[in-house]
């Protein structure tokens, strides 16, 4: 079983896995469809769809075999859960782990997202030895692009009309990063 030192502790986050009590705060942000508008498969959760979410998200707090994923929360110093961050582990042969990232747009511009999104990546690539991270997200999630960008993700593809995003064909960005890159970049440790 792999899994971070809990609590995770960045400069204004503490990331740890999901409670069942963070219902309250993670139904805040998956209710608004401003949050699931790029997210394939996604529509605003009503409070018992949430609760099967945190649930699941709950159990998400290691990894045992290729495929498990790993989801953070990631909480202030007010005790806000203000997003999750999550790792999925994609292939243990290639070392290989896709990041994604859902947090409440009431406490974004901030750099919060991209400072957990950061000490996630710092447990994969520092402490798990992994070899590369990639990230997709829809073409016009510019928010999301931005951000895999500010983490020092590269743009590798962008899959043209890929797949059917709500009835529509869209197109796919794809990010990634390398240990070396990563190594070699500017980023925010966990403190
Ligand atoms: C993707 C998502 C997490 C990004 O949120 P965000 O608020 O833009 O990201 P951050 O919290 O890192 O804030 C970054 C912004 O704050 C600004 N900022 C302010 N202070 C900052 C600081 N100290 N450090 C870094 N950025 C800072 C940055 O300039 C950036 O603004 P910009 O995007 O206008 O350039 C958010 O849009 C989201 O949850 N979207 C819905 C879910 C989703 O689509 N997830 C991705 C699925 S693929």
């Amino acid at each position: 079983m792999f899994q971070p030192t809990y609590p995770i502790r960045t400069a204004r986050l503490t990331l740890r896995p999901v409670r069942i009590d963070d219902l309250d705060d993670v139904y805040a942000y998956q209710r608004r469809p401003d949050v699931v508008r790029w997210m394939l498969g996604a529509e605003p959760r009503t409070r018992e769809q949430s609760r099967a979410s945190v649930l699941a998200m709950a159990g998400e707090d290691a990894w045992r075999a290729e495929g498990d994923c790993l989801t953070v929360a990631a909480v202030t110093d007010a005790g806000v859960v203000v997003g999750i961050v999550e790792l999925v582990w994609r292939s243990q042969v290639d070392r290989t782990a896709e990041i994604g990232f859902v947090f409440h747009p009431d406490h974004g511009g901030r750099g919060l997202a991209t400072e957990a999104a950061a000490a996630v990546l710092a447990w994969g690539f520092d402490e798990f030895g992994l070899h590369r991270v990639y990230g997709r997200c829809h073409g016009r999630n510019a928010a999301s692009a931005r951000m895999m960008t500010r983490l020092g993700m590269r743009q590798e593809a962008r899959h043209v009309e890929s797949y059917l995003f709500k009835g529509e064909w869209a197109d796919q960005l794809v990010f990634a990063i390398l240990a070396h890159e990563w190594r070699a970049g500017i980023r925010t440790p966990p403190s």
